[in-house]
């Protein structure tokens, strides 16, 4: 699928969740956000057909988000489900790590090629802080499971916030250095006030060479984190609204005041 400015669209992001057990105060406010209703989200055959046809227009990376995708039931069946589709090339899912000490071996099991996995801070106090319920010994956990489970390359996101986790990012550089993970560094973005700038050491935030587009939990295809249009696939068809969203992605991003973080998985 080219869009109208020449750009190959090959990639898809899937979040399969609004819910996440963090409430990480750039992504969320603390009392939590108001939720999709039960019967708008996806179910996980919806989103395998949706899966599917993208990938027969043309997709060929998958990455699986949130909310937190660990926290949606039978997230193993969705896994197993999409690996298994022919043509696609590249497979990730990405996480706060706090539940994947208990399923590093089972994705690696079902299909799933690799994991990226939040973290800030090295600091448990900070940690806490900064997603209000988190344990950091959970997530260093998971980190160690997704190692032995090889889902590599291990990405680590590292968002910085302006002028405040500087020493944080640093720490958190020499401890992917020593566990071979591969680091990420994500300045705070701000849906609302138009604000993103590129991922260092990934390729997210580059308008000019963005392949991407979002699946919502509830169905609708975003062709830009940063701007309110979207498809809605029960309503189109899957077809129509991967080629609307396609044909319709703007040239570069300026703001979105309709969702918040946890609907569209970064
Ligand atoms: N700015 C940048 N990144 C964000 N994420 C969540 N909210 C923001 C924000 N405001 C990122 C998290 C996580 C991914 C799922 O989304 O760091 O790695
Ligand atoms: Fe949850 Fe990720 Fe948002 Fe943190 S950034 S609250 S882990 S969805």
């Amino acid at each position: 699928m080219l869009d109208k400015y020449n750009r190959k669209i090959t990639y898809l992001r899937i979040s399969v969740t609004d819910r996440c057990n963090f409430r990480c105060t750039y992504c969320m406010p603390a009392e939590g956000v108001k939720l999709m209703k039960h019967d708008d989200i996806l179910s996980f055959d919806e989103i395998v057909d949706i899966a599917e046809q993208a990938v027969s227009m043309g997709v060929r990376k998958i990455r699986i988000t949130g909310g937190e995708p660990l926290v949606r039931r039978g997230i193993i069946y969705l896994i197993e489900k999409i690996a298994k589709i022919k043509g696609l090339e590249d497979f990730g899912l990405t996480t706060n790590g706090v539940l994947l000490s208990g399923y590093a071996e089972k994705l690696a099991k079902a299909g799933l090629h690799r994991v990226n996995i939040s973290l800030d801070t090295l600091n448990p106090e900070k940690f806490r802080k900064l997603t209000r319920v988190g344990k950091l010994e959970d997530v260093l956990k998971g980190i160690e499971a997704a190692k032995k489970a090889k889902l590599f390359p291990i990405k680590i996101n590292c968002v910085i916030k302006e002028n405040q986790n500087e020493a944080d990012a640093v720490e958190v550089a020499k401890f992917c250095k020593k566990n071979s993970l591969k680091i990420r560094y994500i300045r705070e973005m701000d849906l609302e006030k138009g604000t993103f700038w590129r991922v260092k050491g990934g390729d997210g935030g580059e308008c000019s060479i963005c392949n991407r587009l979002r699946l919502t939990s509830n169905g609708k295809i975003r062709p830009c984190l940063f701007s309110e249009l979207e498809y809605d696939v029960r309503k189109l068809g899957v077809k129509k609204a991967l080629m609307f969203a396609v044909g319709n992605k703007p040239k570069a991003g300026t703001v979105n005041k309709l969702l918040n973080f946890n609907d569209i998985g970064g």
